[in-house]
């Protein structure tokens, strides 16, 4: 009997261990850190994060924002995805050198190339600072008059507390508002691109095989971080010499196999794990389907003119690329969220919820919050739809209104901050609108307006719906908007915003795409977004009262981690395949025999690279194959990631680099509210794969020779006596 507890414990242990969670890396003692032993890590926490020692924190920056990004070498070179560098590869190409298309390899220092504006940001110490930043919160009742205290101390505290001159100060809320963190960085303006491998590999099943296992991509890319003389932040110059880095993660070519511990760390941008059953219902019923039907209209028409027009493809293809993203994942989300019953186990929480809050007594402070959030969610659903609706359709998808949106801040603009604003910001948008202009066809753009002014003109709750659109001829409506609107190109906008505040102003008013977009927004501004605030606000005070009592009323050992908010945070796991569907199993590891499979020649999203095949004909894979002299290129494992893990490093138990995050699987997309053991994993490129595109198919020795590379044991081999 003891010995059937003892295999359920180590089951149930076993079990738990998947759950997810995005853990800061400051707080792993104690319960985390236990965790991770047992499932293999032989690191310890104080290993992961200190404040004295180097630890592997060190070697995790955040990439330019949006992404993440590791310390490979001694001297300063870090690894991140093929689409967090993109945007700087193709600025440095032109007709004659394509990286995009070809790569680019730096085989010397000297050859790499700089990056305006890209940063590169390491955390170097985090703090909690809860009671500093509520204090003189408690006293006040209002809950806008919290919100603003809050503000203001987070700004004052941001200034006072203690740091080098050279790093910076930011306040972080976690638990919604229970919990307050000082995380002090330190951000590097001088980045160089080192290495890209030619989309074929980068970008490889582009935007088919997004959010798709198997997946075949070698989504990485190089850059190097450098510093002033004094190992400090700087901005470019050409005396700046390459960061000393206080960590830098070795590379293992030992390989992984299926049950071997991970751990990925790195800056989730977005999670909302703890909303309450009414808010998935309506994500999943209203929201999401909403927010697909325009998209798809949308990416229809666009994918209809780059199939036939070549410069169309060329002027929409990364703007297509961009909406599809997310568009596929609220698809995998929405199914996935059904098909485990995200909204049931949501309601069984809460039941739990409410007889703990009785038990403890505590009905007075928590027993009316999920009433209260079901009458809010309830009051908000028309509100919420509507400006989903609004946002995707005039400020995302119909390029035109996006634009006229910007004159209509303009305008705003004039109002309330007066005449030398509205000129600084007029002649801004000048300067900036070429690039718009470029890329922007004006006849594809009609189409995709007439698609989704009908779906406004029939989704639009009908009370907020202006009478003008009330069963509005949209093909009508588009023929004279785009015939007649001055927002089609950019010599026609240029003239419109030529000449006097007040003629300017009478011009747009005039104008046709202007006159639309002003109904939609002014009907926004007034009929929607004022009570949208107003409730919204109240689901935030609910909802922080509402992780208050989570977190008070759970037993310790729960496993209660702070929903992602772009800050460090650690998550483990163990590599493993998964049945995404009945009777279909899905293994862990993929390799490039699958490449070779899913090549089309000429093909823009599964096109091969000519030395690609060469050298997977002849074997030529150096000591990064495999044991069956296999190459893998990409696995997947039970890490809890989300956007903004894109290029996070992906360790073994011994903290060394195995792989390189950039996706996860479409049947688990629905990991940002609600965490499936049995079907969520990230995606990771093989580290083996970015070794062998660098070594074998660049050439590019000298990065090889920068790296710290850990290689299989050599087999022995030993002769048996007969
Ligand atoms: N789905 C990945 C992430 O959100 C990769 C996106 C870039 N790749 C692409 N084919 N669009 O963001
Ligand atoms: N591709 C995502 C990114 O750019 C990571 C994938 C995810 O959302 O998990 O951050």
């Amino acid at each position: 009997m003891k010995f059937i507890k003892l295999l359920l414990l180590l089951f149930v242990i076993q079990i738990q261990a998947q759950q997810g969670g995005m853990w800061i890396p400051s707080l792993l003692k104690g319960m985390n850190e236990n965790e991770m032993k047992t499932l293999g890590m032989k690191l310890t926490a104080e290993q992961i994060y200190s404040v004295n020692k180097s630890s592997l924190k060190d070697a995790v920056p955040q990439f330019d924002g949006g992404c993440t990004a590791e310390v490979i070498s001694d001297k300063g070179l870090i690894l991140t995805n093929h689409h967090c560098g993109y945007d700087n590869i193709q600025s440095h190409s032109t007709v004659e050198h394509d990286y995009l298309t070809d790569g680019f390899w730096a085989y010397k220092m000297e050859d790499e190339l700089p990056n305006k504006g890209v940063v590169v940001s390491f955390v170097v110490r985090i703090e909690d600072v809860t009671t500093k930043v509520l204090e003189g919160v408690a006293t006040l009742t209002s809950e806008a008059e919290k919100q603003k205290k809050i503000q203001e101390n987070i700004s004052n505290l941001n200034k006072i507390l203690p740091k080098e001159v050279w790093q910076e100060n930011s306040i972080r809320t976690f638990y919604d508002g229970n919990q307050y963190i000082l995380f002090v960085t330190e951000t590097f303006k001088d980045i160089r691109l080192v290495g890209a491998p030619p989309s074929s590999i980068g970008k490889f099943g582009s935007d088919t095989d997004n959010w798709v296992w198997p997946r075949h991509t070698g989504d990485f890319s190089l850059f190097r971080i450098y510093a002033d003389k004094n190992n400090r932040p700087a901005e470019y110059s050409t005396e700046n010499v390459p960061y000393k880095p206080k960590h830098f993660f070795p590379i293992s070519a030992k390989g992984v196999k299926e049950n071997d511990f991970t751990m990925v760390m790195g800056y989730p941008g977005r999670t909302q794990e703890y909303l309450p059953s009414y808010a998935v219902e309506q994500i999943v019923n209203d929201l999401n389907p909403a927010k697909i039907e325009v998209r798809d209209a949308a990416l229809k028409v666009q994918d209809g003119f780059m199939r036939k027009d070549n410069a169309i493809k060329i002027q929409y293809a990364s703007k297509y690329a961009g909406i599809a993203n997310y568009w596929k994942k609220w698809i995998g989300e929405t199914k996935g969220l059904k098909k485990s019953n995200a909204v049931a186990i949501k309601q069984k929480f809460e039941k739990d919820f409410q007889e703990k809050v009785i038990k403890a007594g505590k009905q007075a402070e928590y027993g009316n919050l999920l009433a209260d959030f079901q009458k809010n969610y309830t009051e908000i659903n028309d509100y919420a739809l509507a400006r989903d609706l609004f946002s995707e359709i005039a400020l995302r998808n119909t390029e035109l209104l996006s634009v006229g949106y910007k004159l209509y801040q303009l305008e705003q603009i004039l109002t309330n901050k007066g005449e030398q604003a509205f000129w600084d910001r007029k002649n801004n948008l000048i300067n900036g609108l070429g690039d718009f202009y470029k890329d922007f066809s004006a006849t594809v753009d009609e189409k995709v307006f007439e698609q989704l002014i009908g779906i406004y003109s029939k989704k639009y709750p009908k009370q907020f719906l202006p009478s003008n659109l009330e069963n509005v001829d949209a093909k009508t409506l588009a023929t004279n908007v785009y015939a007649t609107s001055k927002l089609v190109s950019y010599d026609k906008i240029k003239e419109l915003l030529t000449g006097e505040t007040k003629a300017v102003l009478e011009k747009m008013n005039n104008d046709p795409g202007f006159q639309v977009v002003k109904m939609l927004a002014d009907s926004f501004t007034k009929n929607v977004a004022p009570k949208y605030d107003e409730i919204n606000l109240k689901n935030i005070a609910t909802q922080r009262t509402y992780m208050k009592g989570i977190l008070e009323l759970s037993p310790k050992s729960a496993r209660i981690f702070p929903d992602a908010n772009s800050t460090l945070r650690v998550t483990y796991g163990k590599v493993k395949g998964y049945k995404p569907n009945d009777a279909v199993v899905y293994e862990p590891i993929t390799y490039l025999d699958g490449v070779i499979e899913k090549y089309i020649p000429g093909d823009y999203e599964f096109d091969v690279p000519k030395k690609l095949i060469d050298l997977y004909n002849a074997k030529d894979f150096g000591k990064y194959a495999d044991k069956n002299g296999k190459m893998p290129v990409a696995f997947i494992a039970t890490n809890h990631t989300t956007g903004g893990n894109s290029g996070s490093p992906a360790l073994d138990a011994n903290g060394n680099l195995i792989g390189l995050n950039f996706d996860r699987v479409w049947e688990g997309t629905m990991s940002d509210i609600y965490y499936s053991p049995e079907i969520c994993r990230n995606i990771m490129v093989d580290a083996r794969y970015i070794l062998f595109v660098i070594d074998k198919y660049a050439g590019a020795k000298n990065i090889i020779n920068e790296l710290k590379i850990i290689y299989p044991a050599e087999k022995k081999i030993i002769s048996k006596k007969k």
